[in-house]
């Protein structure tokens, strides 16, 4: 949830690191700060509350400037937004600062210990603590890694965390445990992040920390540890984004270009998974692999977004494979979760990074059970903990709401189903041939939508002005009406509830008035006429009516207000178009009710913390 960036080099240190900073606010922030090891070998600090450019105003007249430094974007779990409470946090003689994110979980009682010893603590956060047993441990050992390790001996919980001292002022030690650390590896400099795009700009050569790692790191040198001490091998990886990838080219929001990169993500997620040759569906090996197990069941755990492309995914794997499938919250998971003798779980996850699905996997592998990742991330912290993991491919997405890749977890989800299906008999070749070819031209029909963008604008001001709205559909619809709504509620702050069609009137049609527009998201399938009859009564209470169909849907024009369109096409191909006009209609919502797009308020884009 925090954002990390340490450096250590030549160039103006005060710069890179508020630079950094700038590129992690995606991740959700309430404060930020810096310290620099100056020239004189001192270390100074500098914090704000509120927005980075905040922090940059102040760091004006901050003149620091020296071999290493250390930065840090909040995201307040543990001590109220003030400046104390922010990152870095230092020791009693400032000879020591840390930045961590994580819960540091006996804190209170090494708290106790300390402050009998003398140390003075300044904030109300768990962190704290980190710089205050490293100050400890340094005075002993004067050893800057050995006092990073001897501490996180003792800490229980999780942690990223970077620490520097004056009296080492150009190395940086990092430690990670449950919590993402990467290092980009530069000429003459190398930076220590939370996350790529923090460094992006710099260097695109990175190491992922695995669970455990100690990083010590110079401008020349970077040398990793195990937790016992031990030295470790590193290998470099070349991440093959760039700066453009992760800018906005020129949109608005990095939520409108990554709505309109979905063509090109769409592609990616199927690149090198459907034959040219014969349309043959393929995984990695370690996936494949996975896949050739006799499962009787599937359980598919997520979050948010994440979690709706789950609930899509149950309903393909179970239409294609007959195979039982159970969609859990993570978070519910993690405790309740039950795992069947020759079951498969998959945790669907962008960042590869939310916890609560982190504590899903590790709970569903202690049980037993196979365990695939659906994740953005490559070297995530899902990654590793399963047993294998498909990528989605989408490049960086930095607007908290997701979009491009929930299509992804679609596309990947319907290559999954259809690749169990004909593992299982279940499908005949000209049906599967048919679908994958079908997957094929979503990219086309994204474009077509592209077309559509006035009528979108046209229904999303009259939204606009709307205090509450609901959602249906039905079978694969009813997900996307679910994830529909969660889209306008994160942007907009319009109060949305997606619903199966046939259960509004069970409840939610008390709500409903002339105030209370309904979207209704319908296909030509089997369900299609209970989807008009639902219609009907939704009208007969005073809504207005919102369709998404089809382009050939006649009928609908007699039923609803307005009509949004999608290509005709299969159903299963016809869900990624339906979700980029619910995209659409909430951002353009969104814009029309001046809201901060990218970052809605009180939202991150990476849940790290339970
Ligand atoms: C946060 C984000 C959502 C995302 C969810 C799960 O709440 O704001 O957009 O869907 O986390 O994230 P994951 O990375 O696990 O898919």
């Amino acid at each position: 949830m925090c954002g990390i960036i340490g450096y250590t080099g030549y160039r103006n240190t005060k710069t890179v690191l508020l630079n950094c900073l700038k590129r992690l606010e995606y991740r959700g922030y309430d404060s930020a700060g810096i310290s620099i090891n100056n020239e004189k070998s001192k270390i100074e600090t500098i914090k704000a509350v509120g927005e980075i450019k905040i922090l940059e105003k102040k760091a004006e007249s901050f003149s620091a400037n020296g071999p290493s430094g250390i930065g840090h974007s909040r995201w307040a779990t543990h001590g109220a937004v003030t400046e104390e409470n922010a990152h870095p946090h230092t020791s009693c003689h400032q000879e020591i600062a840390i930045i961590h994110n994580g819960i540091i979980e006996n804190f209170k009682s090494l708290q106790e210990k300390l402050t009998q010893k003398g140390h003075i603590f300044k904030s109300n956060t768990d962190s704290e603590i980190l710089a205050h047993l490293i100050e400890e441990h340094y005075e002993k050992t004067t050893d800057l890694k050995k006092a990073v390790e001897k501490t996180i001996q003792e800490i229980t919980g999780s942690y990223a965390l970077v620490a520097m001292t004056d009296k080492e002022p150009e190395k940086l030690i990092a430690a990670r445990k449950d919590s993402p650390l990467v290092i980009g590896v530069g000429d003459n400099e190398n930076f220590i992040a939370s996350d790529v795009p923090a460094f992006l700009p710099y260097t695109k050569r990175v190491i992922f920390l695995e669970e455990g790692d100690i990083a010590e790191i110079t401008k020349t040198k970077i040398q990793l540890y195990q937790s016992d001490g031990s030295k470790k091998e590193h290998e470099i990886n070349h991440v093959t984004w760039n700066i453009e990838d992760a800018e906005k080219s020129g949109f608005t929001h990095y939520m409108l270009k990554e709505i309109y990169d979905q063509p090109e993500s769409i592609q990616e997620a199927l690149r090198g998974r459907i034959s040219d040759f014969d349309y043959s569906i393929s995984f990695p090996d370690a996936v494949e692999e996975l896949l050739s197990q006799p499962f009787e069941s599937v359980s598919i755990v997520a979050c948010g977004t994440s979690y709706y492309a789950a609930l899509l995914g149950k309903y393909l794997l179970e239409s294609l494979t007959s195979l039982p499938v159970s969609v859990t919250y993570s978070s519910e998971y993690r405790f309740f979760g039950k795992n069947y003798a020759h079951s498969l779980v998959v945790a669907i996850t962008q960042s590869g990074e939310t916890l609560d699905t982190l504590a899903a996997l590790k709970e569903a592998r202690k049980n037993g059970a196979s365990t695939l990742a659906i994740t953005n991330i490559i070297g995530s912290s899902a990654t590793r903990i399963a047993d294998a993991y498909l990528l989605m491919q989408s490049g960086p997405e930095i607007g908290v709401a997701a979009t491009k890749t929930f299509t992804s977890q679609i596309v990947l989800m319907a290559l999954l189903s259809l690749c169990l299906s004909l593992r299982y008999d279940k499908i005949g070749a000209d049906d599967f041939h048919h679908h994958v070819q079908q997957l094929k031209q979503i990219p086309r029909n994204i474009r077509k939508i592209f077309d559509t963008i006035d009528e979108i604008k046209h229904v999303a001001k009259k939204l606009s002005t709307a205090y509450s709205a609901f959602f249906i559909g039905r079978g694969l619809w009813y997900p996307l009406a679910r994830e529909g709504a969660l889209k306008l509620k994160e942007i907009s702050y319009i109060h949305a509830e997606g619903f199966p069609a046939g259960e509004l009137k069970h409840g939610p049609f008390a709500l409903l008035t002339k105030e209370t527009p309904v979207v209704a998201i319908l296909h030509k399938g089997i369900t299609y006429d209970k989807m008009l009859a639902n219609i009907g009564e939704i009208k007969a209470r005073g809504p207005s009516v919102i369709a998404i169909a089809e382009d050939d849907d006649e009928d609908i024009e007699k039923y609803a207000d307005h009509v949004l369109r999608y290509p005709t096409d299969g159903e299963i191909e016809c869900l990624i178009p339906a979700t980029v006009i619910l995209q659409l209609l909430s951002y353009y919502t969104a814009l029309y009710r001046d809201c901060p797009i990218d970052k809605p308020r009180n939202l991150a884009k990476s849940v790290t913390v339970e």
